[in-house]
């Protein structure tokens, strides 16, 4: 909802009409066709005695994203002994200093990014966007080398998300308030208000399409267990930013719009680069396992998913964490782990996502002997 109310509010700003007979305090019209009937709608400021009795704020749908996000955020990776941030493979770090980390990370950078936006950034805000997206990606590189793949993804996330949220409660809707309190008695509106509102809400519309993407991050393993996982998020956010930007281009006012080609091409461009880079990152084989040069008995396998998977994957887990089997996924019997081959191999090998932040401490003479195994034709002797 809060997606797509901004993207609505910024679609309708750019989509204002001049009409005949527009008063001073009109900054255009626009007519909309949902639900059955016509919308009449004119952006205006509004003389003092005219302030309706019911006035819309939306700032709801940002609040209800952000705390459930929050609590999403908690639940999966804070509880159960923060099994889900701490990769011991990553860095075998304290699991309290881990979420007292990540909790203070996501305070620490809004009073940064608040700070800076609110000194230099009215000045110099060329400069700040540099130094600001030079610290985003930054800390996106740190949390790598810190948290497991896809609390990486979610930290980010939620650091963005707090941003986000801390513009609009914090700058944004004080900002309202002031317009409120200046029509109400009949003075202008305190310009520093509405510049620092303008530029917080350009930032969030640049954060949405990055947001969205590490929303949905968690089915992407490929690319929150890739050794190089900060990378491709930064290129998937570049792109993202800029799909978004030659969406905003694309609508000049007064029904005015920019030639198809000149905001869909490189909004496309935008996109496949951001697809690219996630592809040629991807194939970077970072995380080689062990060469085996013998063929691995059956056996031999069990053997490995016995010791290395079946704590979580049977039937009855013996995980303290997980008291089912995970993703429904067993591995007790041959016939189970033979049907399972390609997935365990997409696990084990290629993403080394499995076992889970390698808590049973497999070890890349196993994951190369599942390798070998399943290129045999995965047998059953
Ligand atoms: C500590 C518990 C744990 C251990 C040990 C573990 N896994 Fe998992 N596994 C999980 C969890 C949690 C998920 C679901 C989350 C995900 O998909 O990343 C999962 C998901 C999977 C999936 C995807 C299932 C699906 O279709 O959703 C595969 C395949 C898999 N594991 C294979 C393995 C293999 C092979 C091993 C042993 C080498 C292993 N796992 C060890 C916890 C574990």
């Amino acid at each position: 909802m809060w997606v797509g109310n901004s993207m609505l509010f910024n679609w309708l700003d750019r989509n204002l009409e001049k009409f005949a007979g527009q008063s001073e305090l009109s900054q255009g019209k626009i007519f909309m066709l949902h639900s059955g009937a016509f919308y009449d709608v004119e952006k205006k400021l509004l003389a003092p005695g005219e302030m309706p009795k019911i006035l819309h704020w939306f700032k709801w749908q940002n609040f209800t994203t952000w705390v459930t996000g929050i609590c999403l955020f908690v639940i999966v990776y804070y509880m159960n002994g923060a099994a889900g941030l701490v990769d011991p493979s990553v860095h075998d770090v304290d699991r309290t200093v881990a979420v007292v980390m990540s909790i203070s990370i996501i305070f620490v950078a809004w009073l940064i990014y608040d700070a800076m936006w609110k000194t230099v950034g009215e000045s110099n805000p060329r400069a700040t966007t540099v130094v600001s997206l030079l610290l985003l990606f930054g800390s996106i590189f740190a949390f790598s080398q810190f948290f497991s793949g896809k609390a990486t993804y979610m930290q980010a996330g939620v650091v963005i998300g707090t941003l986000m949220t801390g513009n609009v409660w914090m700058v944004i809707v004080p900002s309202q308030h002031e317009l409120v309190n200046a029509t109400k008695a009949g003075r202008e509106q305190d310009p520093t208000f509405s510049i620092r509102a303008k530029q917080r809400s350009i930032h969030n519309n640049y954060l949405t399409f990055p947001l969205l993407f590490i929303m949905v991050s968690n089915h992407f393993g490929a690319a929150t267990s890739h050794p190089l996982n900060w990378l491709i998020l930064i290129l998937v956010m570049i792109g993202g930013a800029g799909i978004r930007h030659f969406m905003n281009i694309r609508y000049r006012g007064n029904g005015r719009e920019l030639a198809t080609a000149a905001w869909l091409g490189p909004a496309v461009a935008s996109g496949a680069f951001a697809i690219a880079g996630l592809m040629i990152v991807t194939r970077i084989d970072a995380r080689p396992v062990d060469a085996v040069d013998m063929p691995v008995k059956f056996a031999r396998v069990q053997e490995i998913i016995a010791t290395r998977c079946v704590t979580c994957h049977s039937a009855k887990p013996s995980d303290e964490m997980f008291t089912s089997p995970p993703g429904g996924l067993r591995l007790d019997s041959p016939r189970q782990i033979q049907v399972n081959a390609k997935a365990i191999r997409l696990r084990v090998v290629d993403q080394q996502n499995m076992p889970f932040n390698n808590k049973t401490n497999m070890t890349p003479r196993e994951r190369g002997e599942i390798k070998r195994w399943v290129a045999d034709g995965a047998l059953a002797d």
